[in-house]
């Protein structure tokens, strides 16, 4: 069953063409993977498809709800971990504040991160922050989770923790749009990868397709992170 499907989705910045015609589709279960140089419309195409950004022409059509992870982990400065975490679903979703609360320390330890639960953000490094971030959209039970570039302000150890649990979601088959920088990670964790270009989808398919694509950009790309990723 597809959970979200984009048609021809257009979107232009002061003339500039960011977004010319994109259509795609997440299936239930699927993990996207969204690849590309700097400035080829990732994360234009992200927001758009969440609502963050207007599209000029298109169809965006959703079969449930959605969460977004953003690459500076986004969380209130002012609110404790837990009220992070809790303050949306019992506030916007209006569900049982024990409920909201249990399912939440579940997350936390499922985070690693139960210990944190009275901490502020500015206590707790970056890895456990995008964990934070991580636990507060799963908070909201969304069908499908969207990342952009997680861990992309993240040193490497730290991109590992936050790997290791994108990973374990997947392998409980959450379904995932995640852009991300990490060639290995995508080629992973992703059953779909489409590589964008100038606004365009200039390849896509299975991993192995993608990576062993003879695209002349797509090499190009995987070129610059060497060794083919
Ligand atoms: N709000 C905006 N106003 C004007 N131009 C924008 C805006 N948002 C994005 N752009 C432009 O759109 C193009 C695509 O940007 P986008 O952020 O989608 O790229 P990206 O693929 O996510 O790049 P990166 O890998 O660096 O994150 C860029 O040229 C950018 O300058
Ligand atoms: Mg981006």
């Amino acid at each position: 069953m597809s959970l979200l499907e984009i048609h021809n989705l257009k979107k232009s910045f002061d003339g500039l063409e960011v977004l010319r015609d994109i259509s795609l589709q997440v299936n239930q279960g699927q993990v996207l993977g969204i690849i590309g140089p700097s400035g080829s419309g990732k994360s234009t195409l992200l927001r758009c498809a969440t609502g963050l950004e207007t599209p000029d022409a298109g169809e965006i059509r959703y079969e449930g709800t959605f969460g977004l992870v953003f690459q500076n982990f986004n969380l209130f400065p002012h609110y404790s971990v837990m009220k992070n975490i809790t303050d949306a679903p019992i506030k916007v979703q209006k569900r049982p504040k024990e409920e909201v609360y249990a399912e939440s320390r579940a997350l936390l330890a499922k985070m690693g991160l139960s210990d944190k639960e009275n901490a502020y953000p500015y206590q707790l490094s970056g890895g456990q922050q995008q964990r934070i971030s991580i636990a507060r959209a799963l908070a909201m039970n969304p069908d499908i989770l969207f990342f952009d570039e997680p861990t992309s302000a993240l040193d490497p150890e730290l991109t590992g923790e936050i790997l290791k649990v994108i990973r374990d979601l997947a392998a409980e088959h959450m379904t995932m749009v995640i852009v991300t920088h990490e060639m290995n990670f995508a080629r992973n964790v992703a059953d779909h990868i489409i590589f964008m270009d100038k606004g365009v989808i200039a390849e896509q398919g299975t991993p192995e397709e993608v990576f062993g694509s003879s695209n002349e950009r797509m090499k190009e790309f995987l070129g610059k992170f060497g060794e083919n990723a």
